[in-house]
């Protein structure tokens, strides 16, 4: 919530960011004198205060918050995920514009849905894409053909993609016809489509529906987000 500049926040947007209060609500606790920084009241909202230094209170009960931003985004088809682009939408362009200084979390194709992770938590961002940390991202895919024990032994087994890439192991399952859900550790550029293209399933849709414990609500519908729970934050940290 707060941003790079060592956490730094405005008063009123901190409290609006706890989700206890919303932004008015915050203004008239603060008008009220119910808010204190370190032990003495505060009534100006733009008083900028540091995560981790200064010790705010409403009604004298302390009040934590999270000096990153973390949102779950229903990513749609047709949109890119980048933070910025001359010509096509963008999925931040999806967001509100105060919230358009976050950044993806790995990559979705244009044309694949699913679960997109938005944060300015670069170390969280890390852990979650590099492969060393071992955090399964889950898809299903919607395929030609229908796969079978030779193609959930060779993504088992770690595929060499037809033009030398090696992938790490990988898990296939069936979900029925033309259904299967592939869980990767890693993310390089078209990995579902090209692993299941090179088995002869050429992939005609793909979702993704989960990032290690995070998993996409099934009520939240394409184009929609919403802020990580804190323990959801803190099981995506391994805590
Ligand atoms: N693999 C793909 O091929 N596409 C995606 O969008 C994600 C994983």
């Amino acid at each position: 919530m707060g941003k790079s500049d060592g956490g730094a926040i405005r008063l009123d947007k901190l409290l609006a960011d706890t989700g206890r209060w919303t932004r008015r609500e915050a203004k008239e606790l603060l008008r009220r004198g119910r808010v204190t920084v370190d032990g003495s009241v505060e009534r100006d909202g733009a008083r900028k205060v540091c995560a981790g230094e200064c010790q705010v209170a409403v009604d004298g009960q302390i009040v934590s918050w999270q000096r990153f931003r973390y949102l779950l985004l229903h990513k749609p088809a047709g949109v890119l995920t980048a933070t910025e682009d001359k010509r096509q939408r963008t999925v931040l362009d999806l967001l509100p514009p105060e919230d358009r200084d976050l950044f993806p979390v790995g990559r979705l194709d244009k044309d694949t849905t699913g679960l997109l992770l938005l944060t300015d938590d670069g170390a969280l961002a890390h852990r979650l894409l590099s492969p060393k940390y071992h955090v399964d991202k889950v898809y299903e895919a919607e395929i030609e053909g229908d796969v079978d024990a030779a193609d959930v032994a060779a993504f088992a087994a770690g595929m060499t993609l037809s033009d030398g890439t090696p992938c790490l192991p990988a898990g296939l399952e069936r979900l029925g016809e033309g259904r299967c859900r592939v869980t990767l550790r890693e993310g390089k550029f078209h990995q579902v489509k090209r692993m299941l293209a090179q088995r002869g399933h050429p992939v005609t849709s793909l979702h993704r529906v989960a990032m290690g414990a995070l998993t996409l609500d099934p009520s939240l519908e394409a184009g929609g987000f919403r802020e990580l729970a804190a323990e959801e934050v803190a099981a995506l940290k391994g805590e």
